[in-house]
């Protein structure tokens, strides 16, 4: 099979990073999870202060730095901010509620977009996120849309923070992912919709063996 870019958008919380992680892996593909990028600005604008000030955020950009690590012995990649891992901080509630408005920052957009494009420039790439299949790689040979039931959503997240040990209300984190939702969508600058050549996957009934049954499917006219 030739090397192919997999655009996987869709809502918060739905279970792109585990989808995308698992297709990266079938396939020897890289895996790109762009949330954790607009994470990592949020969580720096936090720390200096300047994370509900627009202007003095585009301005710090350059100061900015992001990439990924390939952590050998976790199997995956972490996400390092000016050279400090920061997989787990950028995790935390405080930074899934700021980081919305940080991402429809046009400046902070425009930055990370190309970095991405730069990722996949060669192919060979699972990218997730909210604008993949529309804005950065509108080219992209296989686009999946991805939902699920915002209850549904919303008890994985809590049964995950759980088991992290944060003590955290299953209300409160439904609260939360319907108002992301509503950002995500309602959003100027790359609001999250549905690439019109993209495929759904709905997952809120389907265990990941079933999910990696459907990506099979998918494959089959690449191959
Ligand atoms: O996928 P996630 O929940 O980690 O994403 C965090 C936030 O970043 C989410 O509120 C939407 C935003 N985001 C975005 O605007 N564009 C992307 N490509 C990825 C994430």
């Amino acid at each position: 099979m030739e090397k192919i870019i997999i655009a996987i958008d869709g809502y918060s919380s739905c279970g792109k990073s585990t989808f995308a992680k698992a297709v990266a892996a079938k396939l020897g593909y890289i895996f790109i999870d762009t949330g954790a990028m607009y994470r990592a600005v949020t969580l720096y604008g936090m720390r200096r202060g300047i994370a509900e000030d627009r202007e003095a955020l585009a301005a710090a950009l350059p100061e900015v730095r992001i990439e990924f690590r390939f952590d050998p012995q976790a199997g995956r990649s972490d996400v390092y901010l000016n050279g400090e891992c920061v997989e787990a901080e950028i995790r935390r509630i405080d930074v899934s509620e700021r980081v919305s408005k940080v991402s429809s920052i046009p400046e902070v957009r425009a930055k990370l977009v190309a970095m991405q494009q730069e990722m996949g420039r060669t192919k060979g790439i699972v990218m997730d996120g909210r604008d993949i299949g529309t804005v950065v790689f509108p080219e992209a040979e296989l686009k999946i849309f991805m939902t699920a039931d915002p209850h549904v959503r919303a008890e994985r997240r809590y049964n995950e923070l759980l088991a992290k040990g944060e003590e955290v209300s299953l209300a409160e984190i439904e609260r939360n992912i319907r108002e992301r939702d509503r950002q995500d969508e309602t959003r100027a600058v790359s609001p999250l919709r549905r690439a019109a050549d993209a495929v759904v996957l709905d997952n809120s009934r389907m265990t990941i063996p079933e999910q990696m049954d459907w990506i099979d499917n998918q494959l089959e006219r690449f191959r």
